[in-house]
């Protein structure tokens, strides 16, 4: 897992539950003192470790950590891949074109970083289809994204699951549909 992701967690922690949190979620997570830095991998069993453990301390689902870890980190997302991003694209049209536009560069700018590739389908202005499929199975944190991207945008999104792959299913299909009273 890259570490932007790491560093991102970290900020998460910070904000939700305060500076001394992070200290005390490594040390129950055994990982004592560790430092993440934003441009190497790490395990992807390491970011496992620290949601479940923080799932452990708050009492919070492991998926709802990630959801709203998702919707933390889409306007640094969005930010840090702004040239990449037309200013007429709203939540919608980033979602659909992540994979083709910014996913792939980001595997180009950081070899060893492994976004999931998504598969969107745009069934019409209001509505993409979201195609996800991780040995990570963190389809909380695209549905957080998702939910993210709107708020960055002043949009209200309904978000749905029809299969998840938490539940068995070869792929999770995500259903991203835009509010008209936003439009
Ligand atoms: C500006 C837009 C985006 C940027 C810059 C971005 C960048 C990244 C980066 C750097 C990672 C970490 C990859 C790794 O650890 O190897 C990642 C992971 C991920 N991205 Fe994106 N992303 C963007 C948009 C999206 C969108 C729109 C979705 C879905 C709605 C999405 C879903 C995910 C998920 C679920 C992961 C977690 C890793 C996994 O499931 O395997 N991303 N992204």
């Amino acid at each position: 897992m890259h570490g932007i992701i790491f560093s991102e967690l970290k900020k998460y922690v910070d904000d939700r539950l305060g500076g001394a949190a992070w200290g005390a979620l490594l040390e129950k997570a055994g990982m004592p003192g560790r430092i993440f830095m934003s441009m190497q991998e790490y395990p992807d069993a390491d970011a496992a470790k620290l949601v479940s453990t923080a799932s452990a301390i708050t009492g919070q689902p492991a998926q709802a950590i990630l959801e709203d870890f998702g919707e933390f980190i889409a306007p640094d997302l969005l930010k840090m891949y702004a040239s990449l991003i037309p200013k007429k694209w709203l939540t919608l049209d980033v979602i659909e074109h992540t994979e083709e536009t910014i996913h792939t560069v980001v595997r180009r700018r950081n070899p060893g970083a492994r976004p999931p590739e998504l598969r969107c389908q745009r069934l019409g202005p209001d509505e993409v289809v979201i195609v996800y499929s991780s040995p990570r199975k963190m389809c909380g944190v695209a549905k957080g994204i998702a939910r993210g991207m709107a708020r960055h945008f002043n949009e209200t999104v309904a978000i749905g699951e029809s299969s998840c792959m938490l539940a068995g299913a070869k792929e999770c299909r995500i259903s991203v549909q835009r509010q008209p009273s936003n439009r």
